[in-house]
């Protein structure tokens, strides 16, 4: 078969079924365009997309600023590997440091390979400047959390589903409970703890935000005990929660698209999936000089990393964000998404509650963990045109991409409003 030749749906999920390892599972709906806030299927219909590949969708669907950067970066070279320099990444490494306020980067491309990247360089940190002894650093991670897929990282994980099987596992890492600092504290007592790596709000374990000082209180005492603070804000970051980054929600700071110095600066951030709006895998490891400079030739790399491909069409990605004020569109429709839900709370007995923080919110809904309910509900908002998924059994995580507009998610919420309102058990 021609690859461009018309699929129906059915061949399309077949062809995958067949052929596919099965390592997701995805509602059956297959899509081949995007535009903005919408895909449309093979069939055509039209959704709106309410789950923007996890986050990495932003900047929405094929943005003409980003595919451009994209075309005229692909006409001109693609890759060079590190062997060489080339003439993107350097003015990229400038772009994006000095748009996140720190002094170097460590160019991956996937959200896990940052993580990855995060920890070897924690625990190099550890031992060269901390003086752990060899061997010995540990690394401290929250229940429940989600960092992605690799062995280490899964050595982290408390989801026997993620984790079954594929041992055995990393060794020095401790795991206290998410959004609990005198868990934290009690942790930090030990001498050998190099990093404590945190989401700032627990997107996979369902869009789990914590109490308002939690972030601050944990980076303080990271400081105190000369503990890196490390944020992973792959999912959070890049204006998705209605800040530039999530870290620093909780700072009085005027300018939403800030990347100054608020009430937290992590000591290494971790950011992926919306640097690139989506289009291309690009992943970034932030940190100052006297954390990334132990970091030498032949420590760390990859091929991909840091290709003018990805150079630009990050920094495109990147100035979207800013130039259409992303962050503080994402912060007014995040609250007037949440509003509109508490209603439908307050009168739906299928709905437990809503949380969230800008444009990544999640609905509970009232079912037990196992059931089918949140899947169904989701089959049911497909049918009437918006497209979501459910995170951890009865959770419904609904993040749009960020260029949405007030009138868009007013048909959206009307959507969800009908949709429940119609759907029975
Ligand atoms: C917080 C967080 N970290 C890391 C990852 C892994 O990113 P990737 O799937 O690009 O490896 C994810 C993916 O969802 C994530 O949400």
């Amino acid at each position: 078969m021609s690859v461009l030749e018309r699929i129906t749906s059915k061949d399309a999920i077949a062809l995958e079924e067949k052929h596919g390892a099965q390592n997701y599972h995805p509602l059956p709906v297959v899509l081949s365009r995007g535009e903005g806030v919408y895909v449309w299927d093979v069939e055509g219909k039209r959704y709106y997309d309410f789950l923007s590949a996890y986050s990495a969708v932003n900047q929405g669907h094929c943005h003409p600023k980003i595919i451009g950067a994209l075309q005229s970066q692909a006409e001109t070279l693609t890759l060079t590997s590190r062997a060489f320099y080339n003439d993107m990444l350097g003015r990229y490494e400038k772009y994006i440091t000095e748009y996140f306020g720190f002094d170097k980067v460590l160019p991956m491309n996937t959200g896990a390979e940052a993580v990855e990247t995060a920890i070897k360089l924690a625990r190099k940190w550890g031992y060269e400047k901390k003086g752990i002894p060899s061997n010995q650093a540990k690394i401290v991670v929250c229940q429940n959390n989600f960092h992605g897929r690799t062995i280490t990282i899964i050595s982290a994980s408390n989801d026997p589903v993620a984790t079954e099987n594929f041992g055995p596992f990393t060794p020095g890492i401790i795991s206290i409970r998410y959004n609990d600092i005198d868990a934290l504290r009690e942790a930090l007592t030990d001498e050998h703890v190099a990093a404590f790596l945190v989401e700032p709000i627990q997107g996979e374990a369902g869009v789990y935000t914590p109490d308002d000082n939690y972030i601050k209180e944990a980076f303080e005492l990271c400081r105190s005990k000369n503990v890196l603070f490390i944020a992973d804000e792959v999912q959070t970051g890049i204006a998705r929660t209605g800040r530039l980054l999530a870290s620093c929600g909780n700072c009085s700071c005027p300018d939403k698209n800030c990347s100054g110095t608020p009430d937290v600066k992590p000591d290494i951030l971790i950011l992926g999936k919306a640097i690139s709006g989506g289009v291309f895998p690009v992943s970034a490891v932030l940190a100052n000089d006297p954390i990334m400079e132990v970091i030498r030739p032949g420590n760390h790399g990859s091929t991909f990393g840091g290709n003018p491909l990805a150079c630009a069409v990050a920094m495109a990605a990147l100035e979207v964000v800013k130039e259409e004020h992303l962050a503080e569109n994402a912060d007014r429709l995040g609250r007037l998404f949440r509003d509109e839900m508490q209603k439908l709370v307050a009168k739906s007995s299928l709905v437990r509650l809503v949380r969230g923080k800008g444009l990544l919110n999640a609905i509970v809904i009232n079912d037990s963990e196992d059931s089918s309910t949140a899947w169904d509900i989701c089959m049911a908002l497909k049918e009437n045109g918006l497209l979501a998924k459910p995170t951890h059994g009865n959770i419904i995580r609904f993040a749009p991409p960020l260029v949405m507009t007030e009138e868009q998610l007013l048909d959206c919420i009307s959507i969800i409003v009908k949709t429940l309102g119609e759907f029975k058990k």
